[in-house]
């Protein structure tokens, strides 16, 4: 059997493309094996987002070279944004890599590494920059991909990803996600209903919708549109699937339709990943987010109007082109205003080829960024505590969703064991329980809590003692 290594970094959006790249090698005899000295095709799929996913590729492929050298029949491939991004600047700086297949190509990659395998030489596989050409051969790529499934790549085989929209045409001045992803295109409502309910039919119960900006996910097919409200209520009526996510909402999107459709619709989990990424107008604007920070908490308020009890969660970037530390507190406000339930913190990264990049220096020191990082994260860990606590004493649903990191950590191998699953709110729970329990909505009684989880116990319903009585 051949033997596939593949390591992953970057958003859900690979970690979705290595699961289907890895199902499809799969189809063709590969065996998944844990480090790349036992494989004979080593894949890295690859994020530009930060320079710092880019240097971990990078290094990690430089450790590659006498591997390489003792080796010559491995076939190294570096795949998706990275691969988009830097094409033949890889092949410079890793000269032994014999594949470079951006995002839009994946499908090509299993005759690909066959041709390499057989001494057919270099290949670079990219898209044309944002062109119209390759608009539809992207999107062909990836509807003949998706479909392809593999359970072992993912947390569980209770919970999947499902792409529903492709690319992002935003442009945010700091981000490299329009360049090497594409321009923004919405998938096939039918498309994406038959590779749920084939999920479901496998033993999926959570299905978590992905697109850069999902909530601008829009659909036309002659008179009729699909918005993401409705496609919401078409995966609600698939049997099987008992928790629907998705993720990420851009703020200027979030509109009323969508807020209502997961307030009515059970099914739908009340977590909503919403990213501000700065609380100040200036940095705002400079960032092009296309809002103010007052529409951010106008939006913020119908959030709160419609689902009260729904947990928000942002990104932010700390550090971004001229940010003073008056813009930097605005931040600060915003995030003890909001109290969302998690944040993602980032210092600004500079990305060659976006706008910030040519029009903006880079001119907030190391250790400004450090520190308001820092800062910004201390405040956001407390917000979590307290937040966190009032949920002991409650009794909460969860799925559930496997061994918790201790008990993999400890290699637990019965059936009693720490469990971990998540409430409706997105909220991590971490229980003792059976491994049958893996996969069931269950009802767990709070009993602990700390900024980042809660702990529980299984509810076991109160039997009264008259079934024991004896006639
Ligand atoms: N499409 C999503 C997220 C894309 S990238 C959205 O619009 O929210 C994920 C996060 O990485 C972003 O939300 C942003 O906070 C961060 N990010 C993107 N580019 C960055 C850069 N150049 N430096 C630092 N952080 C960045
Ligand atoms: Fe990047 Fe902005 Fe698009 Fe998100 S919306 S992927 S941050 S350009
Ligand atoms: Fe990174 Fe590409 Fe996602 S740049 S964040 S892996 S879309």
């Amino acid at each position: 059997m051949p033997k596939l290594y593949i390591e992953t970094v970057g958003c859900q959006m690979n970690m979705l493309d290595s699961e289907l790249v890895v199902a499809a090698l799969r189809k063709q005899g590969y065996e998944l094996v844990d480090s790349p000295s036992q494989a004979d095709t080593i894949l890295f799929n690859t994020c530009s987002v930060r320079a710092h996913p880019e240097d971990k590729t990078y290094s990690a492929l430089g450790r590659l070279k006498h591997a390489k050298e003792r080796n010559p029949q491995k076939v190294i491939g570096v795949l998706g944004c990275m691969a988009q991004k830097d094409q033949e600047l890889i092949f410079k700086r890793a000269p032994f890599v014999d594949l470079i297949v951006g995002p839009g190509q994946l499908h090509q990659v299993p005759d690909l590494i066959a041709a390499a395998r057989k001494g057919g030489g270099q290949r670079l596989e990219v898209s044309l920059d944002r062109r119209e050409a390759s608009r539809q051969e992207v999107a062909q790529s990836f509807e003949s991909y998706d479909p392809l499934r593999d359970e072992e790549m993912r947390p569980s085989r209770y919970q999947a990803f499902v792409r529903i929209m492709i690319g992002c045409d935003k442009f945010c001045t700091y981000c490299i996600v329009p360049k090497v992803r594409g321009p923004e295109q919405s998938r096939n409502p039918a498309h994406i209903l038959s590779e749920v309910r084939k999920l479901a039919d496998e033993g999926c119960r959570e299905v978590t919708l992905i697109g850069q900006t999902v909530n601008s996910f829009k659909y036309v097919d002659g008179e009729r549109t699909t918005r993401l409200s409705d496609l919401l209520h078409q995966i609600h009526d698939v049997a099987g699937i008992d928790r629907i996510k998705f993720v990420t909402n851009f703020p200027k999107d979030m509109t009323d339709d969508l807020l209502v459709a997961v307030r009515d619709l059970p099914k739908c989990s009340r977590y909503l990943h919403v990213p501000a990424q700065s609380g100040s107008n200036a940095v705002l604007k400079r960032m092009k987010r296309l809002y103010t920070v007052e529409e951010y908490r106008e939006m913020y308020a119908r959030v709160k109007a419609i689902l009260p009890d729904a947990a928000v969660t942002s990104d932010f970037i700390v550090g971004f082109c001229g940010e003073t530390e008056e813009d930097f507190l605005l931040t600060y406000e915003l995030v003890r205003e909001c109290r969302f339930k998690n944040s993602f913190i980032f210092k600004y990264s500079a990305r060659p080829g976006t706008k910030a990049d040519e029009l903006f220096p880079d001119d907030v020191p190391e250790a400004d960024k450090r520190r308001r990082n820092n800062t910004l994260l201390a405040l956001q860990n407390q917000i979590c505590e307290e937040d966190n606590l009032p949920f002991i004493g409650r009794r909460v649903e969860i799925l559930v969703e496997g061994p918790s990191k201790t008990s993999v950590k400890q290699g637990e191998s019965g059936d009693i064991l720490q469990l971990t699953g998540r409430t409706t709110c997105d909220r991590i729970v971490v229980f003792d329980g059976n491994r049958r329990q893996i996969g069931q909505l269950m009802p767990i009684q709070i009993v602990d809590a700390n900024a980042f989880t809660l702990f529980g116990s299984v509810v076991t319903e109160h039997v009264g003692p008259e079934v024991y009585q004896l006639a």
